[in-house]
């Protein structure tokens, strides 16, 4: 995996935002604009979004903590295909087809991640290596013309930088845009963070509402008044695009007061950074730890969402888990499963009636109808 990177300094970028934050701008947009209920609950659109969209670009697997070590695997079911995410012996990450290469049998079960110094297939034990070559099988003389090099798991191209781990359906998957991420991750030592929870949430809601409800803090005094309202200034933005990725500052509660632009530590106490990772990921980073938040559109109107929280390190007395437990928990189930998602899951109901034709983006939500002008590049 990446040597851990922990970086004294913000990276240009998000120090312009912060200075721009302290200037007192905002990220408001030009004029109202509107979306048609349509993009959220057309099937023949959510396929073309599968094909243009997930079928194309890079895509989020997890954090590299999820592997922390040499010969880990994990079978990830959320992005249509069948796959295995492992480690090798190296320290390099595959994808995988979880598929025998014998008769098609399912090779790891479940979602946990497991040693896989070998992964052995359930009903005839083919052996393979963590990077998907066959290793041996039994009875190897019933397979007289068999050429173990031709039978390695299907691979997919894959990418781990800035302590993330893409992967791409297509042979052709430009990673450019994502690599283009590592610098800002680098800054927050996402490389080197220990993965503390990660939890799928079923979200009865298109996929896109899911995400929509990260573009903007319009919400954030209103919908989280019972949770993190009170650490936050309101609607204080400001925003700015790393290709086709949002990143965002917003300031805290106290965030001018506490605002020292010269000590990073300090600085990541007074401002919130958020990123859109385009098209289907979320990254939150709150003062001592980091949230990823991978939507998984399963239809077009249900979505996995998994939030894997990051720390420091793995807690090391009952005070540290507890403390750990407690910022887990108001994310996590608190503002996102309870709020964020909640809203996403509200809103797809209430579109799915037919009675609204769009909804209406005000100037404090034009993030949301920049993410929706690219999908529609895409898709066009
Ligand atoms: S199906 Fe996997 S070994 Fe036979
Ligand atoms: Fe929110």
């Amino acid at each position: 995996m990446d040597a851990p990177v922990r970086s004294a300094r913000p990276t240009p970028g998000q120090q312009a935002l912060a200075e721009a934050l302290a200037r007192g701008e905002a990220a408001l947009g030009k004029r109202v604009e509107r979306v048609s209920a349509d993009v959220y609950l057309d099937a023949r659109r959510f396929e073309r979004e599968q094909e243009r969209l997930f079928g194309r670009l890079p895509l989020l697997l997890g954090p590299s903590a999820l592997l922390p070590a040499a010969n880990r695997a994990v079978a990830h079911d959320g992005y249509e295909v069948p796959l295995i995410v492992s480690r090798d012996g190296d320290g390099r990450v595959h994808v995988l087809a979880n598929v025998c290469r014998h008769r098609g049998t399912r090779l790891l079960e479940g979602g946990e991640v497991v040693p896989a110094l070998r992964i052995v297939c359930p009903y005839h034990a083919w052996t393979y290596k963590p990077d998907g070559r066959l290793l041996a099988l039994p009875r190897a003389e019933c397979f007289p013309w068999l050429d173990k090099a031709d039978y390695a798991l299907t691979r997919f191209p894959v990418v781990e930088s800035g302590g993330l781990i893409w992967f791409g359906r297509s042979a052709e998957t430009d990673f450019a845009p994502v690599e283009a991420l590592s610098e800002d991750m680098d800054a927050f030592g996402l490389a080197g963070l220990h993965l503390y929870r990660r939890h799928a949430h079923a979200v009865a809601a298109n996929w896109k509402l899911v995400i929509d409800a990260f573009l903007e803090s319009y919400h954030v005094q209103r919908l989280h008044a019972a949770t993190i309202a009170p650490f936050f200034a309101d609607g204080i933005t400001v925003a700015d695009r790393i290709g086709p990725h949002q990143r965002a500052a917003v300031g805290r509660a106290d965030y001018l007061a506490a605002m020292d632009r010269s000590d990073w530590a300090a600085l990541r106490r007074a401002v919130t950074y958020t990123y859109h990772l385009f098209p289907n990921a979320v990254v939150v980073v709150s003062p001592d730890y980091i949230n990823l938040l991978i939507c998984l559109p399963q239809s077009v109107e249900q979505t996995l969402v998994e939030d894997v929280m990051l720390i420091p390190e793995a807690p090391a007395t009952p005070q540290a888990e507890e403390h750990w437990r407690r910022s887990w928990e108001l994310l996590d189930e608190g503002t996102f499963g309870g709020e964020d998602f909640r809203a996403a899951a509200l809103c797809h109901q209430g579109l799915a009636s037919g009675l609204v034709e769009e909804v209406t983006l005000g100037l404090l939500e034009s993030g949301i109808a920049q993410f929706h002008a690219l999908v529609d590049q895409a898709l066009a």
